[in-house]
């Protein structure tokens, strides 16, 4: 099990997943939208805990789950998995409400800031479906650039973003 330590930002926490996230998470996955930019199914709440223990006991990935420090509500989660031998980056807010209001740039700051400073990554990858003008948008302001395409685990065209940390 790895030690994951608490990531403060100005307003959102990142701490790992506790089981009772596991109805938030997946009421977010019900939203149709989210799961077609994210390519997620529906997943039960004891689904959503299995994944995340599988997740948790991956030395390779380190997740961790986006809270709204005003509230202490889950509102997305946020990961870096080494794939390959590369980091790649995945962010999601999944409570709609708190898209577009800053929250996923503050959480992507504070994990990138870990990856670099703790876990001594020097770049990140994203892999983003072409159709998801909003997250190439988001990542193009966190200063990823395009660098070329790809599929994913599932056969899914993606272009791939990278940056250096
Ligand atoms: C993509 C996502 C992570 C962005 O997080 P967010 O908190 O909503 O975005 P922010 O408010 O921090 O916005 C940062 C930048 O993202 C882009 N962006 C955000 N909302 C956007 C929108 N509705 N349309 C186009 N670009 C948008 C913009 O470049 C924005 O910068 P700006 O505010 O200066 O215009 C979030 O909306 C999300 O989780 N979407 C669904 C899941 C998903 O697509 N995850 C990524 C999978 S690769």
């Amino acid at each position: 099990m790895k030690d994951l330590p608490l990531i403060h930002g100005k307003r959102i926490i990142l701490r790992p997943f506790d089981p009772s996230d596991a109805a938030d998470y997946s009421a977010w996955l019900k939203d149709a939208y989210l799961r077609r930019m994210v390519g997620e199914s529906q997943l039960t709440p004891a689904e959503v805990v299995s994944k995340q223990e599988e997740w948790a006991s991956d030395e390779k990935m380190v997740e961790y789950i986006i809270t709204d420090k005003a509230s202490g509500k889950p509102i997305g989660d946020t990961s870096v998995k080494l794939e390959d031998g590369k980091p790649k980056f995945g962010l999601m807010i999944g409570d709609q409400r708190y898209r577009d209001g800053g929250y996923g740039t503050e959480a992507a700051e504070c994990l990138m800031s870990y990856a670099k400073g703790v876990l001594g990554m020097q770049e990140l990858y994203a892999e983003i479906f072409p159709f998801n003008t909003k997250s190439i948008s988001f990542h193009e302001k966190l200063k990823f650039s395009k660098v070329g395409t790809s599929v994913d685990d599932k056969n899914r065209d993606c272009v791939v973003y990278y940056r250096n940390l």
